[in-house]
């Protein structure tokens, strides 16, 4: 979703903005732009389209020591350049950049702006012209800025600056995510790390209603009444090397070809070397006291949830309920007693999730952030986090997360599975189990031509699709579909093999696509191969993914025996390639699907 970043006190200024926005086209976004301001020169260039195309339109002679850009993801007005940003005051004298929704921006531009005439539809333009209105009413650019925070309403990331005194950037936020990075000798802010890793490994965060003065050389932050904030710098924990694509044609094929090295890692971060966990005490204790486990996510997220429920449920006794994270912020429903809520998130940015947990410390209720990001606002908000360590994920379609998600919970379910004295946790061998599923994603990562020759003919020129499965291959299904269709736009749906007879299967026909799972429960096995019948009879084109030891000679993809808590890891891994070359042949944009962002910070 949409990304900023700013620098003050730097003379490479528009060297720095491109490099940032570029970092951050991972979040998605469909326009671009930057304002970079030297002495009394300044220059506003936007482009619709890649960082690419904004970078034509930049002449060789535009240098500054300070300026904002901004990656645009389209919410209020179309995709153009009027509506891209930076965006002006009515005078042109004050330049904003904001990520977030405005909620009243229409009741702002009726109450504070008649006269003013705006260039395009957005709701920041309302927010810059309201802090040049306050200017021109006699505030100063401070008490202009905070009268415009407290009057907005909604989520915001903003970075302002003042043509006429541009050696100051004034920053404030609230839900949605900005950060300041610290250079030497000179100041930077941006969405995340990623974008300003290049020039620092220092950063301090912002919270919410904060408000930040942003020089070369200081970095003031106050609360919206005036108040100021002490706030210590860290380090990111991010390797430049980890953000690049290698040899690698696109992220995603990175990403999903890691995962062994994912599994590894979680390894040696949650066992030491004597196979003994390492998962944080207060973290476990957390965890037995609670009545029940409530998982909030959302897409791929929410699909990892579903993928560990049993396994959680087996392990530590406890029952599991998931929630989309989007529903839950308005409509909690009834809970048990001693909840207890685990927020599983790659980005650690989303906001429909943030705002489950917001309602979540109103309640009083403990909560687990498990995440890729340290530091991510759903870490610091959560009561308890426990990192993914899947290195960054760049490729919008989440692949090597939702392994690690499901990876992740196995440590901790079985941390507290044997904290209860549970017999099955004790003798589950996680640390073993987890060296046979690295191993088994090696196995299938060898089959990449023979899943990409498969895919030729089945998805080529598909329209839509339908993966099916039973148990937990269900919840594989319903990841499945969701890596298809958010790359291929093939439209696809995951369903529960049994449930196909209740109504959808009037949708098959000669040569509709029904990809089939099957790992390792004989009866479940059984029942499944009796649907694939059940659409064969109807005309569908299946491609079956098998664990080997029910595979028979005809199935398409075999992938090698794992313990069956661990299935969902290995089984998703041929159905992410499945994804990756159906999108190759069709010949999109793996890493970029249309309308869709990497981080989505608003609700
Ligand atoms: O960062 P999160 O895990 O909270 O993100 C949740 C979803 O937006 C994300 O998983 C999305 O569904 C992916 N693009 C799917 O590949």
């Amino acid at each position: 979703m949409c990304g900023i970043v700013g620098v003050v006190g730097n003379s490479n200024a528009t060297d720095i903005l491109m490099q940032g926005l570029e970092k951050l086209e991972y979040r998605g976004y469909d326009s671009a732009g930057i304002y970079v301001v030297n002495g009394e020169r300044s220059n506003l260039i936007k482009s619709v389209g890649r960082i690419a195309d904004l970078r034509a339109k930049i002449g060789i002679d535009i240098a500054g020591s300070a300026g904002i850009g901004h990656t645009r993801w389209a919410t209020h007005g179309q995709v153009t350049e009027d509506n891209a940003h930076p965006h002006t005051s009515e005078t042109g004298r004050f330049v904003l950049v904001h990520n977030g929704v405005i909620e009243n921006y229409l009741q702002i531009k009726e109450e504070y702006l008649a006269g003013h005439t705006l260039k395009g539809q957005t709701d920041t333009e309302i927010a810059v012209h309201l802090i040049g209105q306050f200017v021109e009413d006699g505030l100063t650019v401070l008490e202009a800025f905070k009268k415009a925070l407290h009057i907005i309403e909604g989520s915001y990331a903003f970075a302002l600056i003042d043509s006429e005194n541009a050696d100051t950037i004034f920053v404030a936020k609230n839900k949605s995510p900005l950060l300041i990075g610290l250079g030497d000798g000179y100041n930077m802010v941006c969405s995340d790390a990623m974008a300003m890793i290049r020039e620092t490994s220092q950063f301090m965060e912002i919270h919410d209603k904060e408000l930040v003065v942003l020089t070369k050389d200081s970095v003031q932050i106050s609360d919206y009444d005036g108040n100021l904030v002490e706030r210590q710098a860290y380090t990111a924990e991010l390797d430049l090397s980890d953000i690049g694509k290698g040899t690698y044609p696109f992220y995603m094929l990175k990403e999903i070809d890691e995962q062994p090295t994912v599994m590894r890692k979680l390894i040696s971060t949650y066992a030491d070397a004597d196979g003994n966990l390492t998962v944080d005490p207060a973290i476990v204790k957390s965890v037995q006291e609670a009545g029940r486990i409530y998982i909030l996510a959302a897409g791929t997220s929410y699909n990892a949830g579903f993928a560990s429920k049993a396994m959680i449920e087996k392990l530590t006794d406890t029952p599991v309920e998931l929630g989309v994270a989007s529903e839950w912020g308005y409509n909690m429903p009834l809970l048990s007693e001693k909840p207890m809520f685990i927020l599983l998130s790659q980005s650690g940015e989303t906001a429909d999730s943030r705002q489950v947990l917001v309602k979540a410390n109103e309640m009083g209720i403990p909560s687990l952030t498990v995440t890729n990001v340290p530091g991510s606002t759903l870490s610091r908000e959560a009561t308890y986090t426990m990192l993914l360590h899947a290195g960054p994920e760049i490729a919008v379609a989440s692949t090597k997360a939702y392994t690690a998600q499901v990876a992740a919970l196995a440590f901790l379910s079985k941390a507290v599975g044997e904290a209860n004295g549970k017999k099955e946790a004790v003798e589950f061998d996680l640390v073993h189990e987890l060296s046979l599923v690295a191993q088994s994603i090696e196995a299938t990562l060898s089959e990449k031509d023979l899943i990409e020759e498969k895919v030729q003919g089945l998805l080529a020129d598909a329209r839509n699709a339908f993966y099916i499965g039973r148990g937990n291959d269900y919840y594989v299904a319903m990841e499945a579909s969701l890596k298809l269709k958010e790359i291929s736009y093939i439209q696809c749906e995951g369903f529960a093999a049994g449930e196909l007879k209740h109504g959808t299967i009037s949708l098959i026909e000669d040569g509709v696509p029904v990809l089939a799972l099957i790992s390792n429960n004989e009866v479940l096995a059984a029942h499944t191969r009796g649907n694939v019948q059940e659409v064969i009879a109807r005309g569908a084109n299946v491609l079956t993914i098998v664990d080997e030891t029910m595979a028979r000679e005809d199935d398409d993809i075999k992938v090698s025996t794992v313990h069956p808590y661990l299935s969902s890891i290995t089984m998703v891994v041929p159905t992410q390639l499945v994804a990756y070359y159906a999108t190759l042949q069709r010949g999109l944009d793996v890493d970029k699907p249309r309308n869709l962002a990497k981080s989505v910070t608003v609700e």
